[in-house]
């Protein structure tokens, strides 16, 4: 790298090279298509915009706005969406905000699945919420269905968040979502780690199962740019929602983020299906081939998982930060709570080979292998899937 470039040059290519040689398992990763990518740094990536028009200039982006709209509308079935927020993060603290200020929150606990923002001196703290948190299954990280509606019944809470950071199986919306309507609460759904799953319709379908609202990033099982969504039925939720966005949550909504987000909505329109079941089947398939080496997974009486993840049964953080960390040796990136997603993977054009080759590659880390030796298998492995696929 030439020195002119620049010290940010240079650590960004470091950067680059070194999680190019490496086998990304982070589920909330994913990687963009060269044309996502390239929205993001076009001109778009300097400019403003607002509802209703302040700024000149804009007449092309509000057209691309409103397209990017309208596919999303398309690609999950919904009436509205509002693609303002600029991460899940911010899209929980507004639907929260709107629905649940100085009322109660019913969700999973972060523990077993729950998002931690909504621990309780996280969201809940900032919108003056009491959190209630929902019963639910250590080994499958589901809520219980009749201690939920129990709980739901009890409290009455304005405000119920299903879905999650650690998701294996989809969540009883079904079940909650007449109790929850019967007194005039909301249910949302947070998306952010199935959304891409929910878009190639090998999901659950909250929407359609009473679910008022959905929101999700969009960078995890949906490959496109860090961002959010939010999806709805329901044009008072809508009302709600949108009164709530400018000066409050955002201002300038990342306009590049907005035309990376396009890209990946219509690469989702062609090929999510296909993707998305891929994704499940790369999941089951590294479970069982881990489980055959003696890894031990959760939820192995349920076949392990009906999504991108697969979590690893470690008891205690010490132990699983240490796992993360001696993968990271051997060239496999994951994070603290050891979950592996195949969503990045997936996108790579891997399959049930390269998902037993993982598997084996995983086993040798664990079991103390020089690292050295294990590190050039996953740049083998790397350097032979480093094209993007589905787009
Ligand atoms: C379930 C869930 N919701 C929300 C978020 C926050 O999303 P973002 O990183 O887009 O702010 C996360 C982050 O990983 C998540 O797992």
């Amino acid at each position: 790298m030439s020195k002119s470039l620049g010290k940010a040059w240079e650590i960004i290519r470091a950067h680059e090279k070194y999680r190019s040689k490496t086998l990304n398992l982070i589920p909330s990763e994913n990687i963009l298509s060269l044309k996502a990518l390239k929205a993001l740094s076009t001109d778009l990536a300097g400019r403003y915009a607002l509802r209703p028009e302040f700024y000149a200039g804009t007449r092309y982006i509000h057209e691309l706005w409103n397209y990017a709209e309208e596919i999303t509308r398309k690609l999950f079935k919904v009436d509205y969406v509002l693609l303002e927020p600029l991460s899940g993060h911010v899209a929980a603290i507004l639907v929260s905000h709107t629905f649940a200020k100085n009322r109660r929150i019913v969700t999973l606990p972060s523990e077993y699945g729950g998002y931690p923002g909504y621990e309780k001196i996280k969201i809940p703290d900032l919108v003056g919420a009491e959190l209630v948190e929902l019963p639910v299954s250590k080994e499958y990280f589901t809520p219980l269905i009749e201690e939920g509606i129990r709980v739901i019944e009890e409290y009455k809470p304005e405000l119920v968040v299903l879905g999650g950071s650690m998701i294996l199986f989809p969540h009883p919306v079904r079940e909650f979502s007449d109790i929850v309507h019967r007194y005039g609460g909301i249910l949302a759904y947070d998306a952010s780690h199935v959304l891409g799953l929910i878009a190639g319709g090998v999901f659950q379908d909250p929407i359609r199962e009473g679910a008022d609202i959905v929101y999700a990033s969009t960078h995890k099982t949906f490959p496109g740019p860090q961002g959010a969504v939010i999806l709805t039925n329901d044009p008072e939720v809508y009302k709600k929602l949108s009164e709530n966005i400018y000066h409050k949550i955002v201002d300038n909504i990342h306009l590049n983020r907005l035309a990376a987000y396009a890209v990946t909505v219509e690469e989702m329109l062609k090929y999510g299906q296909t993707y998305a079941k891929k994704v499940i089947e790369n999941a089951k398939h590294l479970a069982s081939s881990l489980d055959s080496l003696g890894i031990h997974l959760k939820a192995r009486d349920k076949g392990y998982t009906e999504s991108h993840q697969i979590i690893l049964d470690i008891p205690d953080d010490e132990a699983r930060i240490k796992v993360r960390n001696r993968l990271e040796e051997c060239g496999i990136i994951a994070d603290a709570g050891v979950r592996f997603g195949t969503n990045e993977v997936t996108r790579r054009g891997m399959g049930k080979r390269e998902m037993e080759k993982i598997a084996k590659l995983i086993h040798r880390a664990l079991e103390g292998e020089d690292p050295k030796k294990v590190k050039r298998e996953v740049q083998i492995l790397m350097k032979k899937f480093s094209t993007v696929r589905f787009c």
